[in-house]
């Protein structure tokens, strides 16, 4: 037999996202009648507000269905800029913003325009699943640190030091942070700062996608507001799709160095244009509302989070560390088991629970659990759970 050799070695190593995978698998389940209760998801459960609809909407009928720039909208990228300036104190003007296909064009964007390949990149670990895949893409080494449970996933500051040297390009931050939920605070941002004054080659991308999920005593800060000496090496990655409940409409931004951002531009005009124009004015209406339009989603958020901690801490044999920030639960599995593949494979098959492996994240003790979903299907998760572990 002829071997099928047309995928490039680039292609041969991608993975597919396991968390789209659980998801999808969680749905087709119920489609054939099974009984299942899924925490798997990671996306908002409320649909986007109406004024964001109706912006759109207005676009739509004004007739704004032709190419715009490549760029993204010229209002957009001036609200996106005064926003990452007042909210973020990091001064950016609009050249700084490019508007992206969602936080994952932006990520990937930065890495193709900054990476070469052998390039090493930092990842503190638990990581969102898509940074070292992309990494790899551009050609680039991912190299992650680790951390622990037990102190609430915070960066070890002598690991990540330690593993920094000449080849090392890119550190990720990612705060609050998917899966663990982990908020960083100014003292250990001020410490990454005064380490990466002694290594020039190394730049920052910071992804604020879940900013302001954030819970009321808790405060989300940019580095670039600690480290204003190192603005022209710090990237942040944003997007519309966690606070506004747009996870469809497909729009992110990506700010910095303008030199970075042109070659980014340059990218995406030879890739994929610009974002849909149309949405692009829904998001301007949402950077553009007040605190108040997302508080009610916020609050609930932070609500059911609690509820999901509160209720896996009275877990036996689960340890969970309480977080402040986006929408999940990532706790820590009985010490004997080693595979959370495979344990979620058989939460799925047993009790009908759909979670996803802390694997995917780079941390195969814990599972990661959503808490965007009603409070009755949390509880139902945990009893879930609950019964799967006391039987196994
Ligand atoms: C940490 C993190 N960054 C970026 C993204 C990408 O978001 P978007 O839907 O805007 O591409 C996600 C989405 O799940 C995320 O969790």
């Amino acid at each position: 037999m002829t071997q099928f050799n047309s995928i490039s070695q680039r292609a041969a190593a991608l993975k597919p996202s396991l968390t789209l995978e659980i998801s999808a698998l969680a749905k087709a389940l119920k489609k054939e009648g099974k009984d299942i209760c899924s925490l798997s998801a990671g996306e908002p459960d409320f649909n986007t507000p109406e004024f964001i609809v109706e912006a759109a909407i207005k676009a739509l009928k004004d007739g704004l269905t032709r190419y715009g720039p490549a760029s993204g909208d010229s209002e957009l990228r001036e609200a996106i800029a005064y926003k990452v300036t007042r909210t973020n104190k990091v001064p950016t003007k609009s050249e700084n913003v490019l508007i992206t296909n969602g936080g994952k064009q932006a990520i990937f964007n930065l890495f193709q325009v900054i990476l070469n390949p052998g390039d090493e990149v930092l990842i503190p670990s638990p990581y969102w699943l898509s940074y070292p895949e992309m990494v790899r893409l551009a050609g680039a080494i991912p190299i992650p640190i680790s951390s622990s449970p037990n102190d609430g996933f915070k960066i070890q500051l002598e690991s990540l030091e330690s593993k920094i040297n000449n080849k090392t390009r890119l550190l990720i931050l990612n705060s609050p942070c998917n899966p663990t939920g982990r908020v960083m605070q100014k003292d250990e941002l001020e410490s990454i700062a005064k380490i990466l004054r002694h290594h020039p080659q190394v730049s920052v991308m910071s992804d604020e996608i879940y900013e302001f999920l954030i819970s009321k005593n808790s405060y989300h800060i940019s580095i670039g507001e600690v480290a204003p000496d190192l603005l022209n090496r710090i990237y942040i990655v944003n997007g519309f799709a966690k606070a506004w409940a747009m996870t469809g409409w497909r729009i992110g931004y990506l700010s910095g160095n303008i030199e970075v951002i042109n070659k980014a531009i340059a990218l995406q005009s030879q890739s994929t244009s610009n974002v849909c124009s149309f949405a692009q004015r829904g998001a301007l209406a949402a950077i553009q509302s007040p605190k108040e339009a997302i508080q009610e989603m916020v609050d609930s958020y932070n609500e059911r989070r609690r509820l999901l901690t509160q209720g896996l801490s009275n877990i036996k044999g689960i340890s969970v560390s309480p977080q402040e920030g986006a929408f999940y639960a990532f706790p820590k599995l009985p010490e004997d088991i080693t595979d959370s593949l495979n344990f979620c494979k058989m939460a799925l098959e047993k009790v009908g629970l759909a979670i996803v492996p802390g694997i995917a994240f780079g941390d195969n003790q814990c599972i990661r659990l959503s808490s965007a979903v009603s409070k009755d299907t949390i509880f139902d998760g945990l009893n879930r759970l609950n019964k799967f572990l006391s039987n196994r």
